[in-house]
């Protein structure tokens, strides 16, 4: 296992682009992978659970390439084409990937079994089966809705209109996704509005979605099955959920000045960039452009001293995975921020409410946690630090320490820290370049 040091840091500055989005890097190679033609993909994040869709999507009959200058190509075997694989699909850490498959692979006439990593096989899978088994796929597995499981999808898939219990894009790009292979229309209706990166890269690639803003924030999204998906060129932006870590860094170290080049900034998931600014962070959007894709902007980021706020809990869908990183965050602010409507940090690559307070704690930092929230009182000042923290399998708690450890008094080391590579390959060494002192331990 890695074991990593965190010591405090140099003044943070310099330009950087983080990898591609996550996100819309597993969505592109799905929907290549079933469209006519080629689609090329430029910025696709070679993290290792994207290259777990890479290999699912191959194992399903496309072919995906890497090409030498970095592109991916996908030529697609065509909605409904999708092949029988002859073994298990790995998953790895990647719930998005699992969940999403899950979908697809619901209402298309084959058998195909899939597992992934121990963080992975702990986490639930039953908010996507009940929804897929009323298209009249099957789900053979353990009891309790874990991986692995073998799913039999539907020869005759009935299509469904859908409200899911959790505020999750997982469960309802699930639901769109099983409903491209249905004749007729499925529809999901969204009490709280999620990541909407399914519904803008389906109609990319030519299908038919409607959304309709309801009374109170809610949407409900309508997709019209068996479309002609076209092949075409995706431009995957930078991750805003990996920018915040130097984000995050460069607004704890005094004197620094980050700029963050290209980054997503799609309005479901551009929470954190507002909350900093909520408490006082200087983060200013520049060169705002994309459209009908994923609008993104430049980001320039100044050093400065943070307040501790309440957050909005309607804000949580909108920033779910950036909440490692806001608390510590509100662990240097100064007064107390307080988190809630955290239920879902519970069930991510690892219990991440739990894994804050426990660290944080550890690092000497003043809080409360609840069932679905979490409390920090920061005073201002940099944190004792000094402790070990384990990722436990999660790459956003890896990162949340590694960024502490930064700013505070005495090093952090973080053990397990090789699952930073599920999503921000090249950390380390970005980091260190920007003037951190992350080392092996
Ligand atoms: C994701 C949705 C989120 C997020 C995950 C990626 C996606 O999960 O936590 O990292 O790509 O749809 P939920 O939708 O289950 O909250």
């Amino acid at each position: 296992m890695d074991e990593i040091v965190s010591r405090i840091a140099e003044t943070l500055s310099g330009t950087v682009r983080v990898p591609g989005d996550k996100s819309v890097s597993h969505r592109a190679l799905m929907f290549g992978a079933l469209a006519a033609g080629e689609t090329r993909i430029v910025g696709l994040l070679e993290g290792e659970d994207v290259l777990a869709t890479a290999a699912a999507m191959r194992a399903l009959g496309s072919h995906v390439e890497r090409r030498d200058n970095g592109d991916w190509h996908v030529r697609g075997c065509g909605l409904g084409a999708l092949a029988e694989p002859d073994d298990i699909l790995d998953m790895g850490n990647s719930g998005t990937a699992a969940r999403l498959l899950m979908g697809l692979l619901a209402t298309h006439p084959i058998t195909t079994t899939m597992t992934g990593d121990a963080s992975l096989r702990s986490r639930p899978m039953e908010r996507v089966l009940t929804p897929l088994r009323q298209f009249g796929a099957h789900f053979d597995g353990a009891a309790g809705g874990r991986l692995p499981l073998t799913v039999s999808g539907a020869s005759q898939p009935i299509p469904i209109e859908y409200q899911p219990p959790v505020a999750s894009a997982q469960v309802k790009s699930a639901v769109l996704l099983a409903g491209l292979n249905t004749p007729g229309e499925t529809t999901v209706i969204e009490p709280v509005a999620t990541r909407d990166h399914t519904e803008r890269m389906l109609i990319q690639f030519g299908a038919e979605v409607t959304t309709e803003v309801l009374e109170g924030g809610g949407r409900r999204i309508t997709i019209v099955g068996e479309p002609e998906l076209t092949a075409g060129d995706v431009a995957v932006p930078a991750d805003i959920s990996s920018a915040a870590f130097p984000m995050v860094a460069a607004l704890l170290v005094p004197g620094s000045r980050l700029r963050l080049n290209g980054v997503g900034l799609n309005p479901l998931r551009a929470g954190l960039p507002e909350t900093l600014r909520d408490m006082g962070a200087h983060i200013d959007e520049e060169n705002i452009r994309g459209g009908d894709g994923e609008p993104i902007a430049d980001l320039a980021v100044t050093a400065g001293a943070l307040r501790g706020i309440e957050v909005p809990a309607e804000r949580a869908p909108s920033m779910i995975d950036e909440y490692p990183i806001l608390a510590v965050a509100a662990a240097c602010a100064e007064g107390t921020t307080v988190m809630r409507g955290l239920a879902e940090l519970r069930v991510k690559e690892s219990d991440r409410l739990a894994a804050m307070a426990k660290g944080l704690a550890a690092c000497g930092v003043d809080l409360e946690e609840g069932e679905d929230y979490l409390i920090v009182h920061g005073v201002g000042t940099p944190p004792k630090g000094g402790a070990t923290i384990d990722s436990g399998l999660d790459h956003r708690i890896a990162m949340a320490f590694l960024v502490l450890g930064m700013f505070s008094r005495e090093p952090i080391t973080v053990t397990g820290a090789e699952t930073i590579n599920t999503s921000f390959p090249g950390f380390v060494g970005m980091m260190n370049g920007l003037g951190a002192h992350l080392a092996p331990a």
